[in-house]
């Protein structure tokens, strides 16, 4: 569906009667009207109305900023990259670790600031913090000039919330959110940030519970969109010029199976399909040059899957393959599922399978109760699985998740000391590693212009980026690099 499409929608849209109760019809309704106040309002101001969306979580995070993205362009707002022109800000917040939700705090607060000057000025807040009872308490009692506050599972009310925001009669914040929904809304804009390259929702939720984390309880439990609405999506993007793809769900392995569990789930999957079998519909679409997916769970990744990856030529011969930590001691007490040899045994299954696939993962350091045996077996794993690169995280006590109150939680220094040296080996390895790559040739998606140094930066196959000498035009497109010198995370590299 391009704008055109959703253009119809509204034109067909009949204001004199009330909201539609069917969905999107109803928000299409809202942004008709919205319109409408926004119009007068910008005749008033006699400019242009500007909104700033800022992203602080992951792909899905972003992903989500591009919804509400796409909602206030058609209410008719223009993008603007800094708070201080904008007309409207919204805060799509993260709440995975304690410092990203404390950054949040420091920049409301600095909205405060700029409200002042502006007092036309709206404010909304929403994303996984808004789903925490205490959260949306603090912000009600110490940051009472937010306009708007909404959560996950309510994002695609957004118009709809708007609407009322603009209604209520005293200043205070209007808060919507709701603790969970099994309701999908398709067909409604999003406004992408590149135009060659685009995340595409698979599911929705988590059902994995790993005892250190939040994101089940904020972005609730798994649910799956229908596979033809996914082909129709990709391929709409791909019409308008996308290349590459990139298929996000908490745990993509689990793509589908809650069709099997429950009815409402079953009413939304006209067919029963599975992750590699997704990929491999995807895959058909023509013109579409690259697939990647986000993120398997190495409990349940299936031969399956490995298959359709190395037989596959559009999907990239990355995985992103989250280890956590490499004792099965800590594995268990964070319900991950396997142990140390079962990692290690997929890891080599996937290299011999996939010969030159990149493995990256996601580390934890300082989980409840990790002895410093526990931690050399997780500098052990980063040693034998040769991992590309590796998020690195301090593991951060969430509340109300399990590992919160579990004991032995681990002192900071203790944390900071270890996270030093796992950082250390996996730069070693990571280097060791991408250097053998020096003097090939690699096809790469060009993604950036850096305009100060003349350069451009291209992404390979295998996720590493590469910095080139070339014209800007070549922005979006594929094109063939050498591989001259590794610095590390990236390579010096010529046009041929
Ligand atoms: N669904 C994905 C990742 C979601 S969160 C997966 O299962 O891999 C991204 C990463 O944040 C996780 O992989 C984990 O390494 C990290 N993380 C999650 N909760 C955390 C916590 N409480 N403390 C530190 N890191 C955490
Ligand atoms: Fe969190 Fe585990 Fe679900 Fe990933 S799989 S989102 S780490 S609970
Ligand atoms: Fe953060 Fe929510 Fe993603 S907690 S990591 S933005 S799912």
């Amino acid at each position: 569906m391009n704008k055109d499409y959703f253009e119809q929608l509204l034109i067909k849209t009949d204001l004199s009667l009330p909201a539609p109760e069917r969905e999107p019809e109803r928000q299409y309704y809202f942004i008709k009207k919205l319109r409408g106040i926004y119009t007068e309002l910008y005749a008033k101001k006699k400019r242009d109305l500007c909104y700033h969306v800022e992203t602080y979580g992951c792909q899905m995070n972003a992903k989500d900023s591009e919804k509400l993205a796409g909602i206030l362009s058609m209410i008719g707002f223009k993008p603007t990259d800094s708070e201080k022109n904008a007309d409207f800000v919204i805060y799509n917040t993260c709440t995975v670790r304690e410092n990203a939700n404390l950054k949040v705090y420091g920049r409301v607060g600095y909205l405060g600031n700029l409200k002042k000057k502006n007092p036309d000025m709206m404010i909304a807040l929403c994303g996984c913090m808004m789903q925490e009872e205490h959260v949306v308490k603090k912000i009600k009692e110490s940051y009472g000039f937010v306009d708007l506050v909404f959560g996950t599972h309510n994002l695609y009310m957004f118009a709809e919330l708007l609407y009322e925001c603009m209604l209520r009669k005293d200043r205070k914040p209007l808060v919507r959110v709701i603790d969970s929904s099994d309701k999908i809304v398709e067909a409604l804009p999003s406004e992408q940030k590149y135009g060659f390259k685009a995340g595409v929702n698979i599911s929705f939720g988590c059902n994995n519970f790993c005892t250190y984390c939040i994101v089940p309880y904020v972005r609730g439990r798994e649910k799956s969109r229908k596979p033809d609405e996914i082909v129709s999506e990709v391929a709409e993007m791909v019409d308008n010029g996308v290349k590459e793809v990139m298929l996000l769900g908490q745990n993509v392995n689990s793509y589908g199976k809650d069709f099997l569990k429950n009815k409402a789930a079953a009413e939304r999957m006209n067919q029963a399909v599975d992750f590699p079998e997704l990929l491999h519909m995807v895959s058909m679409i023509p013109g579409l040059m690259r697939i990647r997916f986000m993120t398997p769970h190495p409990k349940d990744l299936s031969d399956k899957l490995i298959e359709e990856i190395a037989n596959n030529p559009k999907v990239c011969k990355h995985v992103h393959l989250p280890l956590q930590s490499g004792s099965t001691e800590i594995l268990r007490k964070m319900n991950r599922h396997y142990t140390k040899e079962d990692y290690l045994n997929l890891v080599k299954k996937i290299k011999d399978r996939i010969p030159g696939v990149a493995l990256t993962t996601d580390i934890i350091v300082g989980f409840p109760g990790e002895t410093e045996e526990d931690f050399a077996d997780t500098l052990d794993v980063v040693e034998k699985a040769g991992f590309a690169s590796a998020y690195t995280f301090q593991y951060s006590k969430r509340a109300g998740t399990p590992a919160a109150s579990y004991p032995g939680q681990v002192p900071e220094d203790v944390v900071s000391e270890r996270f030093d040296r796992l950082l250390a080996l996996i730069h070693d390895t990571s280097d060791k590693l991408a250097k053998k790559a020096a003097g090939s040739v690699s096809e790469v998606l060009v993604e950036e212009i850096n305009a100060e140094k003349g350069t451009l930066t291209g992404r390979m196959n295998n996720n590493m980026l590469v910095h080139f000498e070339g014209d800007e035009k070549l922005l979006g497109e594929l094109v063939n690099v050498k591989l001259i010198e590794c610095k590390g995370f990236y390579y010096l590299g010529e046009l041929i």
